[in-house]
C-alpha cells in the first residue's frame, strides 16, 4: 500500500493501490462506452453483493444522500416513521424525516446498548409506522443492531425495514434475499456509502430498494425531491449510457475495482474477518486497560469505541498516535474527550492492525502510563486466529 499513514478512523479507511490506479485512470465521458461498461458492471457487483430482487442507486453524494434517498422514496409528508437510534448517526433520521414533513417517532438506547425488541414491540403495537429506520452499526458508539430480532417484529406490523448500512455493508450481513422467519420477512432498503468497509475514497451513495420499497414509491407519486428521486435515476441505472446527472466517472472506476475485491474476497470470509478484527482489537486494547463503551455481545465488528482510562488526555494521545502513523479519531457529543473511535474494516489489514496496537501501547507508555505493548499485541494474535 502506498499510503503513509494507516488511516483507522471509523471511514473513511485505508485505500489499497489498484483503487488509487483505478481513481486516476484517464477521465472518460460518461456516455463513453468504455466507461458505461465500467458503470454497468460497478452497478451488477452492487446487486450482487446485496442480492436484491429491486433496484440498485450508485450516485454521487455521501452517507446521507443515501439517507435521503432512502426516505423520500419511501414515505410520504404526514406518515409516520419509527427511529431507532443507538447513536448519533441514528438520531440523523429524526432531522431527516422532519426536513421532509414526515412524523418521526424515535426510541433511543442510552450509548454504548441497544434498542431492546422488546420496546420495539411495544413501541409499533402503538400505532402504524409506514416504515422503521435501523442503523446496521452507529459510528458514534461501535453498537451493532440486532437485525434477526428486530426485523421480524418490524415486518409484523407491516412496516418498510430501512437499513442503514453505512458502516456495516460489505463487512456484516446484509442479504436483501435473506428471510427472517417468515417468507415475506426482508430487508426493504439498504443505503450505504462507498468510504467505509467497500474501502473506497468518500463520495459515492449507494442504495438498493426490493420490490415492496419501489410499490411503496409507486404510491408516493411525487417525492419532494429531484436528485434523490428514484425514478430520475432507474433509466440510468437499467442502462448506464443514458443521462441524468453526471456520474463521478473516476470514483465509479474505483469503486468498480473495490466490488472486484468484496467479490475476491468473498462476502461470507469478509464477515468472519471483521469479526475477528472487531474481536481483537477490543481484546488487545483491554490489556492496556481500555475499554470498549459497547459490551462485547453488541459491538459491532466494524469499529470500536474506547473509552480511555484515567488520566489519559484524548488531544494528547490522538496527537502523539498521528506522529507514529496511526490516525484514529475522537468521539461525538458527551463522548468527546473520554474515548476515541478505531475503525478496523475495508482493506484494514492483520498486520496494520497488529501494528496498531503496538504503537497505541507505545504512545501510552510515552505519554506515562505504563502499559506492556508486547502482551496486547500477543493477545491481539491470538484472538484474530481463534476468530479466522
Ligand atoms: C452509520 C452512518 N450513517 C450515516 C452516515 C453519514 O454518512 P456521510 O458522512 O457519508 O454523509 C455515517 C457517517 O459516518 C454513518 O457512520
Amino acid at each position: 500500500m502506498r499510503n503513509e499513514e494507516m488511516l483507522l478512523i471509523p471511514g473513511p479507511t485505508p485505500v489499497v493501490d489498484s483503487i488509487y490506479d483505478a481513481l486516476a485512470s484517464e477521465t472518460r465521458g460518461h456516455t463513453d462506452p468504455r466507461f458505461v461498461a465500467i458503470y454497468k458492471n460497478a452497478i451488477e457487483q452492487t446487486r450482487e453483493m446485496l442480492q436484491t430482487d429491486g433496484e440498485v442507486f450508485v450516485v454521487a453524494g455521501s452517507g446521507t444522500i443515501a439517507m435521503e434517498m432512502a426516505l423520500v422514496n419511501t414515505v410520504a409528508a404526514g406518515e409516520k416513521i419509527l427511529v431507532l437510534s443507538q447513536g448519533y448517526f441514528g438520531d440523523r433520521f429524526i432531522k431527516l424525516g422532519q426536513a421532509f414533513g414526515i412524523e418521526v417517532d424515535v426510541l433511543q438506547s442510552e450509548w454504548g446498548k441497544q434498542v431492546t425488541p422488546e420496546e420495539v414491540e411495544a413501541k409499533l403495537a402503538e400505532g402504524h409506522y409506514k416504515a422503521v429506520t435501523i442503523t446496521h452499526a452507529d459510528t458514534s458508539t461501535g453498537v451493532a443492531a440486532d437485525l434477526d430480532a428486530l426485523i421480524p417484529i418490524v415486518k409484523k406490523h407491516g412496516a418498510l425495514v430501512i437499513l442503514d448500512g453505512v458502516c456495516a455493508t460489505a463487512a456484516m450481513e446484509e442479504d436483501m434475499s435473506k428471510t427472517y422467519g417468515h417468507p415475506d420477512y426482508k430487508i426493504d432498503v439498504i443505503l450505504t456509502g462507498s468510504q467505509k468497509a467497500i474501502g473506497v475514497p468518500p463520495g459515492l451513495a449507494i442504495v438498493a430498494f426490493n420490490k415492496t420499497a419501489l410499490a411503496a414509491r409507486e404510491k408516493i407519486e411525487r417525492v419532494p425531491a429531484y436528485y434523490c428521486d428514484i425514478y430520475n435515476w432507474i433509466p440510468v441505472m437499467n442502462d448506464p449510457s443514458k443521462y441524468f446527472a453526471t456520474p463521478p466517472v473516476n470514483l465509479i472506476y474505483a469503486y468498480d475495482e473495490g466490488m472486484r475485491l468484496v467479490h475476491a474476497e468473498g462476502l461470507s470470509t469478509r464477515i468472519i474477518r471483521h469479526t475477528a478484527f472487531g474481536k481483537a482489537v477490543r481484546a488487545a486494547l483491554s490489556e492496556y486497560g481500555m475499554q470498549a463503551l459497547a459490551d462485547e455481545k453488541v459491538a459491532a465488528s466494524t469499529l470500536s469505541c474506547i473509552l480511555y482510562p484515567e488520566g489519559v488526555n484524548d488531544a494528547e494521545f490522538r496527537a502523539a498516535l498521528g506522529k507514529k502513523g496511526v490516525i484514529v479519531a475522537g468521539s461525538l457529543a458527551h463522548l468527546a474527550g473520554i474515548a476515541f473511535r478505531i475503525g478496523h474494516m475495508g482493506n484494514t489489514t492483520e498486520e496494520m492492525l497488529e501494528k496498531a496496537v503496538e504503537l497505541i501501547g507505545d504512545t501510552l507508555n510515552e505519554l506515562g502510563h505504563p502499559v506492556n505493548s508486547a502482551k496486547a499485541v500477543e493477545r491481539f494474535k491470538q484472538e484474530v486466529r481463534v476468530g479466522v
